[in-house]
């Protein structure tokens, strides 16, 4: 299984931060927030690992990042985006690199507490289709909201005004080589993106879609409220797939 980080958009959210610099960059406690997911891939034993960026500053990620020498990786792969079409837009970059494997996606923004080797050791053994991680959360309306019966997906929400639960749907998706026809049938959503709720619900359609609840914190960085966050969790709980 190969590794895809998706770490770019503007990060529009985030003005004036992100105005000369890309999200991924900026910091989550004593670390750039592009650290915490290549080290979370790393630590479930994905090390053959793409980072899709974009913008204006992509170059940083390279003097950043060189070869992974601070994860114990001896390359890494970059592929660029060009605009904003979403996050099943910049998968798109991967199929390349992907070349027939499955794929363990991570959103650039998304920080865990926890290690994922089980989830990624449940997918191997569920012979292809997709696996999502749930996390419950007190505000789903921020996220794709999943909908349960006892432990099959029925389908998910994107950003609902009105959630039918409170599953987030967290920004780590597995998925076999299919995700690539998959993205080539999504048209944009209302808000002009290729929408990665609408890839894992073609799977739940197939009915190749299985899930997991996340044990531990998890948080985005997308928001001042959550970059502020993800460092008090950090801080005060590590993120103990990191080294400090
Ligand atoms: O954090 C989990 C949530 O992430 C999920 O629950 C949602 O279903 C999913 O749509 C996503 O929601 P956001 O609206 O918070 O995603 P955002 O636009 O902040 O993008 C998240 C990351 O994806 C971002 O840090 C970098 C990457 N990305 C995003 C876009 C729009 C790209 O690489 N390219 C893009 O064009």
């Amino acid at each position: 299984m190969k590794g895809v980080i998706l770490a770019g958009g503007l990060g529009t959210r985030l003005h004036p931060l992100t105005r000369i610099t890309n999200k991924h960059l900026l910091p989550i406690w004593d670390k750039p927030m592009i650290y915490y997911p290549i080290q979370c891939l790393v630590n479930a034993g994905i090390k053959d690992i793409l980072v899709v960026t974009g913008g204006n500053n992509a170059g940083d990620f390279l003097k950043l990042l060189g070869n992974g020498e601070d994860f114990g990786l001896q390359r890494l792969n970059y592929a660029y985006q060009k605009g904003e079409g979403g996050i099943a837009d910049a998968l798109r970059l991967a199929e390349h690199f992907a070349d027939g494997d499955s794929i363990c996606v991570v959103l650039g923004d998304n920080i865990i507490e926890n290690n994922i080797a089980h989830a990624v050791q449940a997918f191997e053994g569920q012979g292809g289709g997709a696996r999502i991680l749930l996390k419950e959360v007190h505000d789903p309306q921020r996220f794709g909201v999943a909908e349960l019966a006892g432990e099959r997906v029925l389908g998910i929400e994107e950003k609902p005004a009105q959630p039918k639960t409170n599953l987030a749907v967290i920004g780590i998706y597995m998925y076999d080589a299919n995700v690539f026809d998959i993205v080539r049938t999504l048209k944009p959503s209302r808000r002009g993106e290729l929408e990665i709720t609408d890839v894992n619900n073609a799977y739940i359609q197939r009915g190749t879609m299985s899930c997991d609840v996340l044990q531990g914190w998890w948080t985005d960085a997308g928001t001042f409220e959550s970059l502020l966050r993800a460092s008090q969790l950090v801080h005060d709980g590590g993120a103990n797939h990191l080294e400090r």
